[in-house]
């Protein structure tokens, strides 16, 4: 019979009762069997606590409106509603790894200045004209825009529209804290002192040129906010270039152009459209992904789970479950996960097709 107590499986079970004194013995000095837990902590595939899981918009935007009226966006520090793991609860965390929650600012509220070891993306759900400033830069935040706070960069939000704005943060903190290696800083003023003119990354980064003798060298990139409607664009003429990738449809990664390399050192972020009618084919990897819906309808099965999904939803894919797509319109989906984290240790597995 199958053992799932993490037990190993050639222990002799019928012996463990005569050993017990011996491990509460043991347990006085701090010292523990690893026999008795061996296969738990290693086990043969991945297993995960995480369920698979999705939050409607529309069911859930009344909940943040009431937080609005409950407390302001300067109290709070960040007004967040995290997106918990069902099977997470208290935990603050939509995967293992990820921290993912739903962050809403009305017109004149500011979110204080302050920076922290932990590096966040931001995307853009609802309003327009809202900014994110970063390093004494300001962007000003539209629907579908991916914006990236790196590790340790001061940064501040603020509304100076008519109208709310949400987003969804994307945090790797429990990385972080896995390490125990988390700093944070306020900022003396509520916000950041501007240094540089509104979008000045994107002409200094972004248009495939680079200034002179520029030295810039952080693990990020120097780009911090990618507007949707260039990755619209993209997507769009992908269609008529290619043709679509069975398991993932047309799926762009985005990227630190000096590099090349995933846009953040520890989060690997996409932005992905399937047509209407398409189907991906059974996919799975390693790394547990959250997904944002920014236009179109469709649903997906992940594990043994189904549900249906339209814009502004968002939903999870736990590790190493496997997980099909399906669009009844033309879909376009953003997704994040901890893939680049994972490459660089080693870890990162994918299975394309269920056989
Ligand atoms: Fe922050």
């Amino acid at each position: 019979m199958k053992q799932d107590d993490g037990m190993a499986a050639t222990v002799n079970r019928a012996a463990e009762a005569a050993r017990a004194p011996f491990y509460d013995k043991a347990k006085t000095k701090h010292l523990a069997p690893l026999w008795r837990v061996l296969g738990g902590l290693v086990p043969a595939e991945p297993v995960t606590p995480c369920v698979p899981a999705v939050w409607h918009y529309k069911e859930i935007r009344p909940y943040l409106m009431e937080a609005c009226e409950l407390i302001r966006a300067e109290e709070a520090e960040r007004r967040v509603l995290t997106l918990e793991n069902p099977a997470l609860p208290g935990e603050s965390r939509i995967t293992r790894s990820l921290f993912a929650g739903l962050q809403i600012i009305l017109p004149g509220e500011t979110a204080p200045a302050h920076r922290h070891m932990a590096a966040a993306l931001r995307f853009i759900v609802e309003g327009k004209n809202a900014f994110t400033a970063v390093g004494g830069e300001k962007t000003v935040m539209e629907p579908g825009d991916f914006v990236i706070t790196p590790s340790m960069a001061w940064h501040d939000h603020g509304n100076e529209s008519d109208e709310p704005m949400v987003w969804l943060d994307g945090l790797d903190l429990h990385m972080v804290n896995m390490f125990d290696a988390s700093f944070r800083d306020a900022y003396p003023e509520p916000r950041h002192p501007t240094t540089r003119p509104n979008g000045t990354s994107n002409y200094e980064w972004g248009m495939n040129m680079l200034p002179v003798d520029h030295d810039y060298r952080d693990m990020s990139s120097p780009i911090f906010n990618y507007p949707y409607t260039r990755t619209r664009e993209t997507l769009e003429a992908m269609t008529r270039a290619r043709p679509a990738d069975p398991w993932h449809g047309y799926k762009m990664r985005y990227i630190n152009p000096l590099t090349g390399d995933w846009a953040m050192p520890t989060i690997s972020v996409w932005m992905q459209l399937l047509q209407k009618g398409f189907k991906t084919q059974a996919y799975r990897a390693t790394d547990a992904t959250v997904f944002a819906v920014v236009e179109g309808t469709g649903s997906s099965r992940i594990g043994n789970v189904e549900f249906t999904w339209g814009p502004k939803d968002i939903f999870v894919a736990p590790s190493w479950l496997f997980q099909e797509h399906s669009a009844a319109s033309d879909a376009v989906i953003f997704s994040f996960s901890d893939r680049v984290a994972q490459e660089k240790l080693g870890y990162f597995r994918e299975q394309k097709g269920n056989q």
